[in-house]
């Protein structure tokens, strides 16, 4: 099977925050866990680099917004990396192939006359010199007479036509705006909607926001939209008359998913066709933030049916927001919590363990530094750590090192199955919290099958009884070396370098061949373990309260 994952694009005026991620991580569990199971992965994202966000604060700073776009572009790339994930292409949108791509695909639309032209009235700032995005036009609102701001009024609900706000002001400078009129090439969303019904109705295992938020839009009725722009940071329209505009930055945006896919297809061989063809046998996930949703199953399904023949998105996974103890994250009002800053301090797995574990699927999440550390504690420490760290250290005392004879008990045999199934289809349904519960449930047993064996009574009382034991807790370890590797790649790998076992799972996650396959492990008797070494290091519970304060105190 061929399988498209595609993450959300960064927007390149911040940097990146816990939000981000937990709406994010979804996408490397399901890269990892398809490339082991032996399918053809290519997971893409990049870096959202034009718009008008970027270019203001390009002009606060009195730099160029090619410099924005690069600098937070190049700080994503180095997050990204430092957290494991696995992305085949991670571009932006300012690479020169994308532009070409985007280029040729409205060109293509237009040719086709899939976009249409209308002039319309814009507001205009005659002191900046620029035509105002919706959200840059504040005023009163000609029903209620409150302030607004933007296409919505959300004193009295209503929604505005912005050139009718009373005693209108740019967001920007405060100045008086003027109404102009100005040309835009729009697409016919209202000639797809039928289409589109008909794919949401038969869509499979999309988040109930996702389905919930697009079929509002659908019920309420699509309202074409503009995807040219008038501002200068952008890529250029390809269509004469229209060479002081730029295309609308989602437009580009999601195509960006088509534009990075054809590279990595490229990178590796493989064709383009084979994953995008609407006849072709793949799968296509997109996975993002809920502020995302109308972008992935609105906007980028309709430029697909207009190009026509390609596949459409298959599983929407759109999360819902991260929390900061308790309060909503909020970049510009100095509350967040910074991956950059995660990354300095702890290890990439605890971050991604704790993200995935409680992350915003079906409800918001909190992220607090007593529940993240209490988290890394409790379950990668106590649990997993313990089991790992007793059995070997055990090993090495009593057996030096060396996997005892045995056999694999139905018991311990049915567990690993049950975690390899359980996780495995929790993964493909986007379920990641209950994936990852499959796989504790198994280190839980592990732990309690310890308990139970007693194997520092057994080895003096009955040497056969230990030696089964032990085989059983090293096939128990064995299969979270594949089972952790979707979650927590980092401690899959040493942990597979511990047991002297040859990654296949990190050769599949290069490409160097095919996956193994979703399916137990087993290490047989007589190998040689390395040299014990804990997997996890406890943190202080103290000096998270200590970081908590530090962040409350730079709020308050
Ligand atoms: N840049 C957007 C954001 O940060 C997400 C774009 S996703 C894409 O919300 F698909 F459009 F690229
Ligand atoms: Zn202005």
């Amino acid at each position: 099977m061929n399988i498209l994952i595609g993450g959300a694009w960064p927007y390149a005026n911040g940097s990146l925050h816990i939000g981000h991620l937990a709406s994010l991580l979804g996408g490397d569990v399901l890269a990892r866990y398809y490339r082991i199971k032996g399918d053809r992965v290519l997971y893409v994202s990049g870096s959202d680099c034009h718009g008008t966000p970027i270019t203001l604060r390009a002009r606060k700073e009195g730099v160029a917004p090619g410099d924005i776009a690069e600098r937070y572009h190049r700080e994503f790339e180095d997050c990204f990396k430092r957290l494991g994930f696995s992305y085949d292409v991670y571009g932006h949108t300012y690479s020169e192939e994308h532009k070409v791509f985007v280029k040729e695909f409205l060109s293509d639309l237009y040719h086709k006359n899939r976009l249409y032209e209308k002039q319309i009235d814009q507001t205009y700032c005659p002191v900046c010199s620029q035509f105002l995005p919706d959200r840059f036009v504040s005023g009163l609102c000609p029903h209620c007479h409150k302030p607004a701001r933007g296409d919505q009024c959300d004193a009295c609900g209503s929604l505005l036509d912005l050139t009718q706000l009373i005693d209108k002001s740019c967001g920007i400078c405060g100045n008086a705006p003027e109404i102009r009129p100005t040309r835009h090439l729009f697409l016919a969303l209202s000639e797809y909607e039928k289409a589109l019904r008909q794919w949401v109705e038969q869509a499979q295992g999309w988040r109930a926001n996702a389905l919930g938020m697009t079929l509002r839009y659908l019920d309420e009725g699509l309202v074409d939209r503009a995807v040219t722009r008038d501002i200068d940071w952008g890529i250029d329209v390809p269509i004469e008359g229209y060479e002081d505009k730029k295309i609308y930055v989602w437009v580009e945006a999601v195509l960006g998913y088509l534009s990075t896919s054809a590279q990595a297809a490229r990178n590796y061989d493989w064709d383009f066709k084979d994953f995008w063809d609407s006849s072709s046998p793949s799968l296509h996930y997109y996975i993002h933030g809920k502020d995302n949703i109308p972008f992935h199953s609105v906007i980028l399904p309709a430029l697909l049916l207009a190009k026509g023949d390609l596949k459409l998105p298959d599983r929407i996974i759109s999360s819902e927001y991260e929390n900061l103890e308790g309060r909503k994250i909020s970049t510009s009002g100095n509350w967040a919590i910074w991956v950059q800053e995660l990354l300095d301090r702890y290890d990439p797995d605890s971050i991604r363990y704790f993200f995935i574990a409680n992350g915003p699927e079906k409800r918001d999440a909190d992220f607090s530094w007593r529940e993240f550390i209490g988290c890394h504690n409790t379950d990668l420490v106590n649990q997993l750590g313990n089991l790992v760290h007793r059995t070997l250290v055990f090993l090495k005392k009593s057996y030096d090192l060396t996997v005892p004879q045995g056999s694999l008990e139905p018991v311990i045999k049915s567990a690993i199955d049950k975690a390899y199934a359980q996780s495995g289809q929790a993964i493909e349904t986007g379920n990641f919290r209950e994936a990852l519960e499959a796989v504790n449930q198994l280190v839980r047993l592990g732990n309690r099958y310890f308990d139970e064996q007693k194997p520092w009574v057994t080895i003096k009382e009955d040497k056969g009884l230990c030696d089964q034991s032990l085989y059983n807790l090293l096939q128990i370890i064995a299969n979270l070396t594949r089972l952790l590797a979707p979650f927590t790649p980092f401690a899959a790998r040493k942990l597979t370098s511990l047991l002297h076992l040859r990654n296949q799972d990190q050769d599949c996650a290069l490409r160097l061949k095919t996956g193994p396959g979703w399916i137990p492990i087993a290490i047989p008797s007589g190998q040689k373990l390395n040299e014990p070494a804990p997997l996890f290091q406890r943190l202080d519970i103290k000096l998270a309260e200590d970081e908590q304060k530090r962040l409350l105190a730079g709020i308050l």
